[in-house]
Formats: structure tokens, sequence, C-alpha cells
């Protein structure tokens, strides 16, 4: 089954006098479990496609269906349940909330999510300690490192079990070799299943992914299919 179905989507802003066309009939289809980078420059459209797959923002025409529910026609409350329900984002700036511990910052979807303050504290401690933070849920953000704190956000990400996972440039704020492990945490999210879209202007990164989808002037320009040997270390559990 397809969990994003985009149908000639466009996003049109007005600048002055002149329209700007962000998106230009934008037709992608991204199979459950599939692992999809987008790549392209700078003002491209790709975290404008990225909000829209996200229902963070809304086409200016086309239709989109998330998982089997079409959401052109619904209102900002129910977009943002749905995004609450279906969506896990991992941003470059990690978007934590300062004030907040680790762990509090991991519980937040799931208050969204209307869980139970006991089974949403015992997630995000499972959460945390899936991704080597189990020690760390008091701490604050600012007492983290950036691959820390990516960690904390990506737990936050799958703490609703997600049926797609959002990332938006995920290492770019991060040293090689800690991008490299977040790298391989994604890719061991994929192999259990979980259907990825991720931005990156890392070719490195692209590579590993199973889909390229290649945006310019807010067109699909290429799209194909990388051929990967999974490794074996790909497929141990997190
Ligand atoms: N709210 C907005 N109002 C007007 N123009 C916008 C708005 N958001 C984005 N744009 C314009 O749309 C174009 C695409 O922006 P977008 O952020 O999607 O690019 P991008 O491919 O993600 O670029 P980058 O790689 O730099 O992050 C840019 O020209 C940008 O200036
Ligand atoms: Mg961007």
């Amino acid at each position: 089954m397809n969990i994003i179905e985009l149908k000639e989507i466009t996003k049109t802003y007005k600048r002055g006098e002149e329209d700007l066309h962000v998106l230009r009939s934008i037709s992608l289809s991204v199979a459950e479990g599939d692992f999809v980078a987008i790549i392209g420059p700078s003002g491209s459209g790709k975290s404008t496609l990225m909000n829209t797959i996200g229902l963070l923002d809304v086409p200016t025409t086309g239709s989109y269906t998330l998982d089997g529910v079409v959401t052109e026609n619904m209102g900002d409350n129910a977009l943002a349940e749905l995004r609450n329900q279906k969506i896990g984002f991992i941003f470059q700036q990690f978007n934590l909330l300062p004030r907040l511990s680790a762990m509090e910052n991991v519980e937040l979807p799931m208050i969204y999510a209307g869980i139970p303050r006991k089974e949403r504290r015992e997630r995000a401690n499972n959460m945390l300690k899936m991704l080597g933070m189990g020690e760390r849920g008091h701490h604050k953000p600012s007492e983290l490192s950036g691959g820390q704190q990516q960690r904390v956000a990506i737990a936050r990400a799958l703490a609703i079990s997600p049926s797609l996972i959002l990332a938006d440039e995920p290492t770019g704020a991060l040293d090689s070799r800690t991008g490299e492990e977040v790298l391989e945490l994604i890719l061991q999210l994929n192999a259990q299943g979980n259907t990825i879209v991720l931005i990156t202007h890392d070719h490195h990164i692209a590579d590993n992914a199973k889909r390229v989808v290649s945006l310019k002037d807010g067109v699909i320009i290429d799209d194909y299919r990388n051929n990967i040997q999974m490794s074996a270390q790909h497929e141990v559990s997190v």
C-alpha cells in the first residue's frame, strides 16, 4: 500500500505582484516501508514539499492522501490530529523544547495523542533506552551534545509509533561521525519497517536511501532506486 499519494500538487506564494511557483505539479507515491531521500539545490522546494507531506502546510492545488486518508478539505484541527497520529518529525536543529527534560520532550507528542501519563512515562523511558539515552532522561537539551539531542528528537518522533517518519536534514547540524551514527539509526528504523522520507544535501546519505527523488525549481526531475546491499548490522535491533 502507498502511505503517501500526492497528485499534481502545486504551491504558489504571492510575492508582491508576481506569483512564486514553489511546487509545480508534483505527483509522488511512496510505498509503506520505503526509505526515500529528497535531494535538490537550495530553494528547489524540498522543505515546502516536506511540509506538505507533514500536513504542516496545505498545497495551493492538488490532492494528498496520507495512509488512506484524503486530506483535502480537512480543517486545521482535523489535520493536526491526523499529523499527531501518523507522523514523526526529525529536524536539522532538533527542535527540542529547552525548558523540558529529555524525557518530557519525548512525552510531548504522546500528550497530544492522549496517551495516559503512566504509559507515556514508560514508553518515553523505553524509547530513550533503545536509543542509548536511558541515563539522560532528566537532562535538559542544553546539557546534551548535538548527537544526543538528535537521539532524543528521534525518540520523540518514534514515541507515537508513527506510520511515517519525516526528516529535514537530520544530520545537517552534526559532525560527520555523529551524522553517521544518526544515519545508522535511521537505517535500522527502516529495516524494522518504518517508512522514512528524508531531505538531505549529503550524497552519502542519499546513496544509503532505497529511493532518491530529485527536485529542481519545484519539479521532480529524477526519481531512481539505489541498488543497496543491506549490511548485516542494519538488521540488528536498535
Ligand atoms: N512562506 C513563504 N513565503 C514565500 N516564499 C516562500 C515561503 N516558504 C518558502 N518560500 C520560497 O519557496 C522556495 C522554496 O523554499 P524551500 O524552503 O522549500 O526550499 P528548499 O529546497 O528546502 O531549500 P534549502 O535547501 O535551502 O532548505 C524558496 O524560493 C523560498 O524563498
Ligand atoms: Mg529546506
